[in-house]
Order: structure tokens, then C-alpha cells, then sequence
């Protein structure tokens, strides 16, 4: 009965793909959220199947009870890191946007799959850019001590210093972020 088992390629096959995860890490207001979306519209476009793991959402559900000390985020980001993992199982690319600020974070969830299933994109827009947009009045109220251990401010971030992709949004449309990641799968035919 086992032997007839569906593996991870049988499902990932099925759906014409190469599975993996799509790792975005960088600051708060560094274009996470929108890149992956607008990566993921543009992927399912190409008849591809997909997933969204969003840290911000996240933080409403499977991590309400996380805090943003570093243990705290340790946690978040090994639980996101095993659902997505979860996914490539299923045959899916899961795309994950995650501030995920240490490097031992992103180190565990390349660690949870093989190398060729992890892509690492690095949004390495600058703090005063990030700061600049502050979309959600967020640097305004850590600049004014009411948010405390707020990254950037008062709590490190790491920039990855082998990232498979590394994308500076400031003066980058989002079509144009979105146009080198596709480039680079297609290059390796995910
Ligand atoms: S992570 O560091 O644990 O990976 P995650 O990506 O889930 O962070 O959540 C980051 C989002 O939480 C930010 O975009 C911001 O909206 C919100 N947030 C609230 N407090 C903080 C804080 N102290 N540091 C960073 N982001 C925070």
C-alpha cells in the first residue's frame, strides 16, 4: 500500500512545475507584500499554482500569539518556514514575505528543503527609504518611542549575504522587481 504513495515530484509534476519556495526578506516597507503579490498574479497568469505566506496576515492568525521580541520572531518565522515547506510538498510554489531579520532564520528554512527549492530575494531598500513611505505610520510612532524593538530601529536586521535575487525598490517599478524574479525561474525552469 505504501509503495503507491504520491511523492513531492509526482505532485509538482502534475501541475507542471518545479516546485519551491520564494524566500522575500527586508525591512518593513521595503515592498514585500506588494512584490509577492504582484509575483504571484503574474506566476498563476503563466498557469502556474502558488501559495502566499504574508507575515502581516499571518500575524492575525497562525501567529496571533507571537510578539516581535527576537525569540518571538525565531518562532514566526520556524513556523512559516515549515508551513511553506509544507507546501513545496504539495507540488506548490510558495511564496513567503517574512522581515524573517536574522540570518539563522533564513538559514533554518533554506535548511528544510533541497538547494534548488529555495530562492532567496532580498528587498535591499534602504532604511531612510523604507522610513520615507512608512505606509503604515509605523517608523513615525518607533522614531517616537511608542512601538519598542521595531526592526531597523531598535532591533536588528541582517542583510543575507548570498541571496539568489537582490532587488533595491527605490526608483523600481513593481513590474520590474516582478520581471527579474521570472527571469530568473525561467532561467531554471521552475
Ligand atoms: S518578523 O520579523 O517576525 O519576520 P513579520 O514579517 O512577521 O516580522 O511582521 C512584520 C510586520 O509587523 C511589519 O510589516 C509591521 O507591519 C508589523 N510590526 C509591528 N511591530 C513591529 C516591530 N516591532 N518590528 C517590525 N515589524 C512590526
Amino acid at each position: 500500500m505504501t509503495a503507491d504513495r504520491v511523492t513531492a515530484e509526482r505532485r509538482a509534476a502534475q501541475k507542471h512545475q518545479r516546485a519551491c519556495i520564494i524566500w522575500l526578506t527586508g525591512l518593513s516597507g521595503a515592498g514585500k507584500s506588494t512584490i509577492a503579490n504582484a509575483l504571484e498574479a503574474a506566476l498563476v497568469e503563466r498557469e502556474k499554482h502558488t501559495y502566499l505566506l504574508d507575515g502581516d496576515q499571518l500575524r492575525d492568525s497562525l501567529n496571533a500569539d507571537l510578539g516581535f521580541d527576537l525569540p518571538s520572531r525565531d518562532e514566526n518565522v520556524r513556523r512559516v518556514a515549515q508551513v511553506a515547506k509544507q507546501f513545496v510538498e504539495a507540488g506548490l510554489i510558495a511564496l513567503v514575505a517574512l522581515i524573517s531579520p536574522l540570518r539563522r532564520q533564513r538559514d533554518f528554512a533554506r535548511s528544510l528543503v533541497t538547494a534548488h527549492e529555495f530562492v532567496e530575494v532580498h528587498l535591499s531598500t534602504p532604511l531612510a527609504e523604507c522610513e520615507r513611505r512608512d505606509p503604515k505610520g509605523l517608523y513615525k510612532r518607533a522614531r517616537a518611542g511608542l512601538i519598542k524593538e521595531f526592526t531597523g530601529i531598535d532591533s536588528p536586521y541582517e542583510a543575507p549575504q548570498s541571496a539568489e535575487i537582490t532587488i533595491d525598490t527605490t526608483g523600481t517599478t513593481s513590474d520590474e522587481c516582478v520581471a527579474k524574479i521570472l527571469s530568473y525561474l525561467a532561467a531554471g525552469r521552475y
